[in-house]
């Protein structure tokens, strides 16, 4: 797909450049501090149409982060994580994802283990349908973001799996984060099904694109409604290790200045560990969303 989008002072021309099989893509040369309408009609339609945009040598302050995240629609609040400071600034809007301990006090969450495949915050009745990552500081190496694509993930599910999946719905959990810690005023259970969490489809029709994709949150403590234990986690398996395959995914190595937008009901994410003696601070916005709408 090619594209003229405009920004200010001067025009600038942008192609989205796919990065990897089979979605996602670059948008070269936009300083996202400065977008006009057209041009951000164009990286709206290039977002729902390739799911994971990446823009370059960004320098944006949390204000800038925060207008730009603002062209997509209302913002939610930070989520509640494990520990240390839930906001950056006194600014609600900005999660900070970092290892960084600044006078003995975490800055940020997730610390620097691995953080497993999700969607964020889909354990909430109306999880954020957008999420975007800008580098701050990052680690010489490790702390990569992989993306997986849930669109594909239904489509070339076997025939037998995606009759039975239709009609489902799965327990979204809420007590653990994707670094598998509690969240904050939380009392881990082992049974899924009396977890803190929401139910949704899954099997979701995209409200805006109008495809069918396969919606599944996270795999702790997640149930498929209606199963024994043993049945869900048996079928869980099945379709997580489908979902999450190589041939739909791709990983982006993080240069700092690099912001990373996500369509969050289509994709899901996960990252990579690195060495905790390395520094990685990340700034992260959510636009809300809405129920994800059963196909
Ligand atoms: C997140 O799950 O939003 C954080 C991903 C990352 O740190 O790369």
């Amino acid at each position: 797909m090619d594209t003229n989008l405009s920004t200010h002072p001067s025009a600038v021309g942008v192609v989205p450049i796919r990065l990897g099989r089979p979605f996602g893509a670059e948008i070269i040369d936009v300083d996202l501090r400065g977008i006009s309408d057209s041009g951000f009609a164009a990286i709206h339609q290039a977002w729902i149409d390739h799911q994971v945009l990446l823009f370059r040598n960004q320098t944006l302050d949390d204000h800038d982060l925060i207008a730009f995240s603002r062209r997509f629609g209302d913002l939610d609040h930070a989520p509640v994580q494990e520990n240390g400071q839930r906001i950056a600034n006194g600014m609600p809007e900005i999660y900070v994802v970092s290892n960084v301990i600044e006078n003995g006090v975490a800055i940020g969450s997730l610390g620097a283990g691995e953080a497993v495949w999700h969607t964020d915050m889909s354990y909430l009745p109306s999880p954020p349908k957008a999420s975007m990552l800008y580098a701050l500081e990052v680690p010489p190496i490790g702390g990569d973001t992989s993306f997986c694509d849930m669109y594909a993930a239904f489509e070339t599910l076997p025939d037998s799996l995606r009759d039975r999946a239709l009609g489902m719905r799965v327990k979204h959990d809420g007590t653990y984060n994707s670094g598998g810690y509690v969240r904050q005023g939380v009392t881990p259970t082992d049974d899924p099904r009396n977890a803190p969490g929401t139910l949704h489809p899954l099997v979701c029709t995209h409200p805006e694109s109008g495809r069918r994709m396969l919606y599944l949150g996270r795999r702790r403590m997640a149930w498929i409604e209606g199963l024994d234990l043993p049945e869900s986690e048996a079928l869980l398996d099945e379709i997580w290790a489908h979902a999450t395959s190589p041939e739909i995914s791709f990983t982006h190595r993080w240069r700092v200045g690099d912001l990373v937008l996500w369509d969050n009901r289509c994709t899901m994410h996960r990252r990579d560990p690195f060495d905790s003696a390395s520094r990685r601070i990340m700034h992260r916005t959510q636009i809300k969303g809405s129920a994800p709408p059963a196909a």
